[in-house]
């Protein structure tokens, strides 16, 4: 029998505290304005975490959503893979204490590094391990507290990012209705990290945004055609684009790029700014519970991030 996983269900998480453009610019003392951050990211507002609320503790209530939504029971979980820039500590990894906290005494636990791509590439390795018969029930997690690295002083940076978590449930499946994720696509090129770094523990987001705006359209572009093309499938074939958000500008290009109108392009970086590696599953926790994407419908995933990093996948829910 040929194995598949299949998203069987999505949560997400955001902080209680949400500021808006102005809120923050005053909170910080910032020299800008909500017309400067909205005509260039689109961004209105986004999430901060309470002071000692770690990314595990964010993870928890995505990951208990989505438990919930696929009527699957803690105990039945084979591992947590948890994408983080943001872990509570160098070890335990963030998924071992998110387990813990789940209340979940079998499986394994690990975090994957791979910045704002990291949910990408969590969902990569969790696919292949379903697939191959290792596992047929995975938690897996973007969680992310940038408001703890970002420099408060530097308004290119600090007025981009905020905090939040999104989880799925992935759970194997025969591959017989075609539903699953179809394949991911994973990409990295070293040479490029210093345009996007965090140096030190604990440091600080640096960021040279006119070069990762440039990487980030090119990139991405090229891994959508790879994912489409290795499926045999069409841009016309992808009813939602689930892009990781970092900036409305970049979205949009990608949307025109696949000859989707607007309203089929799931957005959140309006309102939760970029969450890194939660962005992508925080987006597809609401348009799934929302009911904008339906079973059946193909979902393409992208996104970029420090390394440089970044990917594709499909998954036909
Ligand atoms: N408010 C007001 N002015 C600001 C500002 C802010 N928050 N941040 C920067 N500026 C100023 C700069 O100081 C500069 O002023 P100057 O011309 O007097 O020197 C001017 O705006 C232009 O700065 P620049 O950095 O060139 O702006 P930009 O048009 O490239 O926009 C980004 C900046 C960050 C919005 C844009 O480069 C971008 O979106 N990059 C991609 C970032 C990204 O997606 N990162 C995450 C990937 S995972």
């Amino acid at each position: 029998m040929t194995l598949r996983a299949i998203i069987a269900g999505t949560g997400g998480y955001l902080p209680e505290l949400a500021l808006d453009n102005d809120a923050l610019a005053a909170r910080h003392g910032l020299d800008t304005s909500d017309a400067w951050i909205r005509e260039r990211t689109g961004i209105r507002r986004r999430h901060i975490a309470a002071p000692g609320q770690m990314a595990s503790d964010l993870a928890l209530f995505a990951c208990q959503a989505a438990l919930e939504q696929a009527g699957a029971m803690v105990d039945e979980v084979d591992g947590i893979l948890v994408a983080t820039a943001t872990p509570d500590s160098v070890f335990p990894s963030t998924a071992a204490r998110l387990q813990a906290k789940l209340g979940m005494e079998r499986g394994f636990a690990f975090d994957i590094a791979a910045a704002c791509t990291g949910f990408v590439y969590a969902l990569s390795v969790a696919d292949a391990m379903i697939r191959v018969g290792q596992a047929r029930n995975l938690l897996v997690v973007g969680t992310e507290v940038f408001s703890r690295i970002l420099d408060w002083t530097d308004r290119g940076t600090c007025v981009l990012f905020g905090d939040g978590a999104g989880a799925v449930l992935l759970r194997a499946s025969d591959a017989e209705d075609g539903r699953g994720i179809l394949s991911c696509h994973l990409h990295a090129d070293g040479r490029h990290g210093d345009i996007l770094q965090v140096e030190g523990l604990p440091g600080q987001l640096r960021m040279a945004g006119r070069e990762v705006f440039r990487h980030a359209v090119a990139k991405l572009a090229s891994v959508v055609d790879e994912a489409l093309e290795s499926n045999g499938l069409t841009k016309s074939d992808v009813a939602w684009l689930v892009p990781h958000q970092a900036n409305l500008r970049i979205i949009e290009a990608m949307g025109r790029k696949l000859g989707l109108p607007q309203d089929r392009v799931v957005v959140s970086v309006d309102r939760h700014a970029n969450t890194s590696a939660a962005s992508i599953p925080l987006a597809l926790a609401e348009a799934t519970r929302d009911g904008r994407i339906a079973r059946g419908d193909l979902v393409l995933m992208e996104a970029i991030g420090g390394g440089l990093t970044w990917g594709a996948s499909l998954a036909r829910f």
